[in-house]
């Protein structure tokens, strides 16, 4: 434990960082970020249907946005904390797993090439960037081959040197495309803050090296002790969990006891420690493959060709009066834009229309393994398949020409 350098209370009377400043374009893109990020968020494997849940990159924001205090040089503030959220220049590149030498040589102009880089092959570089390296030629004289320019660091060049380098190569002007080809902080463990801490100690008189340790040291300075935050609309515990994360003592309740399930869950399964999870993932799978094994006994899930129904799909049916077909009442014979699933009605061959009332439900199912067949048939008269969706315009004509089906396909 790194000793305290701020006295107890010390800040007591000096405003937040949030009641001055908070970047808000720069934490929305990365709450978008990691909002849609889907299944690679840290707590979605717990109840993903909860809606209200607050990015965690907010969450963090508004944790440190309250405890770090103002200066009287605002902007130097705004770096610091922008540090503190992995939002710098410098944090990026880590983010983006570092950038070349031959894109910083190609994007930072004004550098002397002999005091940064070498070359590969030996080859006369120019003097000064910026230069695109692969527009270089260098052939090989023992082979005649041509070979490869590419440059690295000198290795007189520091770390923390190449970083700085890295942070103005960037391979986008604007912060929002570079986050988009970024990881996530919270992906990159403690890596997008190990250059922070020594300017970050420097300004706030901290001695951290971590945000526990930080996040303490700001309680004393501000409460006298490490900041308790409680969370008494915690829904699926998104803000509790942060919290803890950054080392503060947490409460959490909720009038809904899912939502204190999810927050118990977050807590002691996501949270868990290493060795709990392999243990809990051996349960889930052993606990999953019981259940499987109960379903594959029924046979309801699968159609005897080795096409297993993922999901089933309803709908009302209407009689024919002419007919005396079954007609489903779809909205759409689209299942999924994305996978390109489409529904087509079919005639069903064994069935005349004075039976049809005993026409079996239709489940219509997506496909579990792709390379038996391209179309999955329904045991009804609904087959799933796999088509080209034009997108646009194109794609009400797809609309008209199923019904169009529907009608041939209704009437015997
Ligand atoms: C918008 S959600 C909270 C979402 C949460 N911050 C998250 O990130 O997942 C609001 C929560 O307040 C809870 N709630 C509403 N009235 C309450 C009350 N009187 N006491 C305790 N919880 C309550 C609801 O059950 C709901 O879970």
């Amino acid at each position: 434990m790194t000793e305290p350098t701020l006295q107890p209370f010390s800040w007591k009377d000096r405003p937040a960082v949030i009641e001055h400043l908070f970047p808000v374009q720069k934490i929305s893109a990365e709450s978008f970020k990691e909002q849609s990020a889907v299944h690679g968020k840290t707590l979605t494997a717990l109840g993903s249907y909860w809606k209200g849940r607050k990015p965690l990159f907010l969450n963090k924001a508004c944790i440190l946005g309250c405890l770090m205090p103002t200066s009287d040089n605002p902007l130097r503030d705004l770096e610091i904390f922008e540090l503190l959220m992995g939002m710098d220049e410098r944090s990026l590149a880590v983010r983006h797993g570092r950038i070349h030498p031959d894109d910083v040589a190609r994007r930072v102009p004004g550098l002397t090439v002999s005091q940064w880089f070498e070359a590969n092959v030996p080859i006369d570089l120019p003097e000064e960037t910026p230069f695109a390296v692969g527009e270089l030629s260098y052939e090989d004289p023992k082979t005649g081959k041509a070979k490869r320019v590419r440059l690295k660091w000198q290795d007189a060049v520091s770390d923390a040197d190449r970083l700085t380098l890295e942070a103005r190569a960037l391979p986008f002007p604007d912060y929002k495309s570079n986050i988009n080809k970024a990881k996530r902080c919270e992906e990159l463990g403690d890596a997008p803050h190990a250059h922070i801490w020594k300017e970050v100690n420097a300004h706030l008189g901290t001695s951290a090296h971590s945000f526990p340790e930080l996040v303490e040291q700001m309680g004393v300075a501000r409460f006298g002790h490490r900041p308790k935050v409680a969370d008494v609309f915690c829904g699926s515990g998104q803000i509790p969990f942060e919290a803890a994360r950054l080392g503060c003592d947490v409460y959490a309740s909720d009038l809904n006891p899912i939502a204190c399930m999810l927050t118990w869950g977050a807590f002691n399964i996501v949270g868990a420690a290493p060795e709990k999870r392999a243990e809990l993932e051996r349960e889930q799978q052993r606990l999953a493959a019981k259940v499987q094994a109960e379903i594959d006994a029924l046979g309801v899930e699968e159609d005897g060709d080795g096409w297993r129904a993922k999901v089933f799909l309803y709908c009302v049916e209407v009689l024919c009066p002419q007919s005396g077909w079954r007609v489903p009442l779809l909205p759409t014979l689209i299942i999924s834009k994305g996978y390109r699933v489409v529904a087509e009605l079919m005639v069903p061959t064994k069935l005349i229309p004075q039976t049809i009332s005993s026409l079996p439900t239709h489940p219509t199912a997506t496909r579990s393994n792709t390379k038996k067949s391209p179309n999955f048939s329904s045991p009804g008269c609904v087959k799933i398949r796999r088509k080209n969706l034009p997108t646009g315009p194109g794609t009400a004509d797809v609309l008209w020409r199923s019904r169009e089906r529907m009608t041939i396909s209704a009437d015997p």
